[in-house]
């Protein structure tokens, strides 16, 4: 980060719908995106929906045990057609007019379709994704010409499979709707800065001083000792744009800030405690550790919104010694849309 002022990116790109969209295709539709657990799809014919940014998206288990990945959106006339968030298909039936697709999205009837001599199915199939998991987790990704999850992932994933070490389960999801903009949420999870304000009993764990905010390739490492015998925080992390992990204690929670529209965003946890652990205990002294600290920031988090779409403030100077996590997002961000700020 230069030693010099930086500022924050402009208040309007936090609400406005053409940033927005813009973000849609140039960020969301390049990047890998975490939609859910590979433990939801055992069986042949599983499958989960997504919705990543508004792009509609489903996997399946097909019958070889392959995972596939397709847009949820039915060629003739642009149905999901698949509603629920998860469940189990033989077939993939259009719920309008009934077209039917194979596992590997290929159109194999249109009922009824008559009148148009070249009408060829075959240029019909559905609109295919890229589906990799790791650790478990299921990522999609919309763009052929990305790097391979685990390149994208780069040091970050490496970081976070060390820690791991031994086997993890599976305890359970959370999250929250909460009324800002993701690169708001982004913007607070990547700052130790707020801390002591914000965030009581976090920072009676941690050595807040010893705070850092390392970036890595496409993310950030964010490192802190804890405090006496609390044993509380590890390590967090942020990988561009918008997954993140913390460690305390001995579990993980994978974390991600979903965006819905421009005022508006889902964040969305999996937590995992170590194989053995008694889940109450993790539960009482992990989850509820945790989303308490989360609270916190969803209750900031909008009152900043609110502030950003009153039109008073345009942008603010961020610190160079607390906030080089927010600048580095906010470059990438940049680059991504291609363009600076006015
Ligand atoms: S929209 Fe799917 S069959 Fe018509
Ligand atoms: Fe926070």
């Amino acid at each position: 980060m230069p030693d010099r002022t930086v500022l924050a990116l402009p208040a309007e790109w936090y609400c406005s719908t053409k940033t927005w969209q813009a973000e849609r295709r140039a960020i969301f539709a390049r990047e890998w995106q975490w939609i859910g657990r590979e433990a939801q799809l055992m069986e042949p014919g599983a499958y989960i929906t997504a919705e990543p940014a508004g792009f509609p998206v489903f996997v399946l288990r097909d019958k070889a045990g392959d995972l596939r990945a397709f847009h949820n959106v039915c060629r003739h006339r642009a149905s999901k057609l698949l509603l629920d968030d998860e469940g189990r298909c033989t077939q993939l039936v259009c719920p309008y007019h009934g077209w039917r697709y194979g596992e590997d999205g290929a159109l194999l009837q249109a009922p009824d379709f008559q009148g148009a001599e070249d009408f060829d199915p075959g240029d019909y199939g559905l609109f295919p994704v890229r589906v990799a998991t790791w650790l478990g987790l299921v990522f999609i990704c919309m763009d052929e010409g990305a790097p391979g999850l685990v390149e994208w992932l780069g040091p970050l994933g490496a970081r976070i499979e060390g820690f791991l070490g031994d086997g993890r389960e599976f305890h359970r999801d959370l999250g929250a709707e909460v009324a800002c903009n993701w690169k708001n949420y982004v913007d607070n999870y990547q700052e130790g800065y707020h801390i002591p304000v914000v965030h009581p009993t976090l920072a009676r764990d941690l050595e807040w001083p010893e705070y850092r905010v390392i970036n890595v390739a496409g993310g950030s490492v964010h490192e802190v000792a804890p405090r006496g015998q609390s044993g509380q925080p590890g390590l967090f992390g942020w990988k561009y744009p918008n997954l993140m992990f913390n460690t305390y204690g001995p579990g993980i929670s994978f974390m991600r800030v979903e965006p819905l529209d421009p005022g508006r965003c889902r964040i969305f946890y999996s937590h995992f405690r170590p194989a053995g652990m008694d889940p109450g205990d993790y539960e009482r002294e992990i989850v509820q550790y945790g989303w308490q600290v989360s609270e916190e920031d969803q209750w900031l988090t909008p009152v900043v919104q609110r502030n950003l779409e009153a039109g008073v403030y345009q942008a603010g100077p961020l610190s160079p010694r607390h906030e080089n996590g927010v600048w580095y997002f906010h470059q990438l961000v940049q680059e991504a849309l291609g363009r600076v700020p006015a």
